[in-house]
């Protein structure tokens, strides 16, 4: 008879990779759920597990301590918790490897895997392809952990292995501007240097690293695993032979997950087909409309044209994603501030559209070579499309970008020649994004009267004032 915490290596798994993703998303790491007599996840708090027999808890510890999975007793909370060791289960399901391990946020899990590959082996050198989430880049550019980075493009990975390098760090699409790394080439250029892929921005629907041998597969599970914007936590993919090194990390840095955010990212997993699918279906339709919006300079989203050199979607990643960045020809922090409908926060993967401005929030503290390598310009904002309608988002990305462009113009029209400035165009009244008709397509969203003003006050291309101020600490010189 199983019990309600039976042991990991007892409860029956659903066949990796045998049934659609879908059916894996809604059953990994339930198999027993019916035969315990629960529909929902079990939910266990304790931090400390009673055991008379402090011979037979000692072992466990041991064993615990050695990097074993589980044991005869969890007996601390620290060592292994069964809410969170079903998510482990239910992930590495869902990303085709024997193990998962779990960690209080996405940055401890990718802390982990360094000191996991790089400090336990004493290999302190890592080759690391640029752009990463600002988070990742500024801890192997301070050197926090005593390791040094080069950094190369994906084609120079090979010639950057040195007899040191403990590790290779990528991240596809890249944070912010979603350039795709091709991951089979990178892992075999690395030969036998085991290579991070931090699958966050794809998630296991689109892309699953360790088919293309990925000896880690990361995710910020904060964002599409959680999905709601309510729960912290990273987690690392990996053979069982890697997951050991993982939890005696764990273990010892006390970098774990708390059961109830174990509990929230599984119960993400069984929607997370549908809100990844879903929500990549409206960002391909915003893409296409920004590409051509007189607000917007670049698009980068790997679903548009010449935006995927490699022909990786379709090879490599099952879909271009749900996440898009552009580059504003008004000032990008004005647009943001314009925003009615959309959410103005850093994050991403959640219900609600996100945008941020990259170069001054999340990408901060990424020093000048790096923002310049990593194409983090001052007019760049990084979304990330939720589950509203496509026509609401847009209507409000519409009025923003219009808004901010024709702000941006009239002030460089007035430095050019501040004796004819024109007054002021008078903006239509801010509509409730429920009552804006669907905009057919992406040209007629744009109002005539902005075609005309743009036309009479073109050529600036007019760098934003505001962010290339805050960010490069200087106003841009109009032209
Ligand atoms: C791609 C990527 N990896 C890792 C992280 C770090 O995750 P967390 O915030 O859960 O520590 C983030 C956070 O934004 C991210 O975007």
């Amino acid at each position: 008879m199983r019990t309600l915490f039976t042991r990991t290596e007892e409860r029956p798994k659903i066949t990796p990779m045998t049934y659609a993703v879908d059916t894996r998303a809604v059953h990994a790491g339930r198999a027993d759920l019916a035969e315990l007599g629960v529909h929902a996840l079990p939910l266990d708090f304790s931090t400390t597990y009673p055991m008379h027999d402090q011979v037979a808890a000692g072992a466990a510890l041991g064993a615990f301590a050695d990097g074993a999975a589980t044991a005869a007793t969890p007996v601390y909370q620290r060592l292994y918790n069964p809410t969170t060791a079903r998510f482990e289960q239910a992930l590495a399901e869902l990303e085709g490897t024997e193990a998962a391990v779990s960690f209080a946020s996405g940055m401890a899990a990718i802390t982990a895997v360094l000191q996991a590959a790089c400090l336990m082996s004493d290999r302190r050198h890592v080759v690391a392809v640029r752009p990463l989430y600002g988070g990742t880049d500024h801890l192997l550019s301070i050197g926090l952990l005593g390791l040094t980075v080069t950094w190369v493009d994906q084609d120079e990975v090979a010639r950057a292995i040195r007899p040191d390098t403990g590790l290779v760090v990528v991240e596809t699409p890249g944070n912010p501007t979603l350039g795709l790394v091709d991951i089979a080439t990178v892992c075999i250029q690395a030969g036998d240097v085991p290579v991070l892929v931090d699958n966050t921005f794809a998630t296991p629907v689109l892309q699953n690293p360790a088919r293309l041998g990925a000896a880690y597969v990361v995710h910020s599970g904060t964002k599409y695993l959680g999905g709601h914007g309510d729960v912290l936590g990273g987690v690392v993919a990996c053979a069982e032979q890697r997951a050991g090194a993982l939890r005696q990390v764990r273990i010892l840095t006390g970098a774990v997950l708390h059961p109830l955010a174990g509990y929230l990212l599984h119960r993400g997993l069984a929607t997370l087909p549908l809100r990844v699918r879903a929500a990549q279906a409206t960002a391909a339709t915003l893409a296409v409309r920004l590409a051509v919006h007189r607000g917007i300079g670049k698009v980068h989203y790997p679903g548009l044209p010449g935006n995927d050199p490699r022909g990786l979607v379709g090879r490599q990643m099952r879909g271009p994603g749900a996440m898009i960045a552009f580059e504003t020809t008004g000032d990008a922090a004005a647009v943001v501030a314009a925003l009615r409908l959309i959410t103005p926060a850093v994050s991403l993967g959640s219900v609600d559209t996100l945008i941020e401005h990259p170069a001054l929030l999340t990408h901060r503290l990424v020093d000048a070579e790096g923002k310049q390598t990593g194409g983090i310009t001052p007019n760049l904002l990084r979304m990330s499309v939720g589950l509203e309608d496509v026509d609401d988002l847009w209507a409000d990305l519409d009025q923003a970008l219009t808004a901010a462009t024709r702000a941006t113009l009239a002030v460089a029209a007035t430095v050019a020649s501040p004796e004819q400035v024109p007054p002021a165009p008078v903006l239509p009244a801010p509509v409730l994004p429920s009552a804006v008709p669907a905009a057919p397509d992406a040209a007629s969203a744009v109002p005539a009267a902005f075609d005309d003003e743009f036309a009479a006050l073109t050529g600036s291309g007019a760098a934003s004032a505001t962010s290339a101020q805050a960010v490069n600490g200087s106003a841009p010189v109009p032209a």
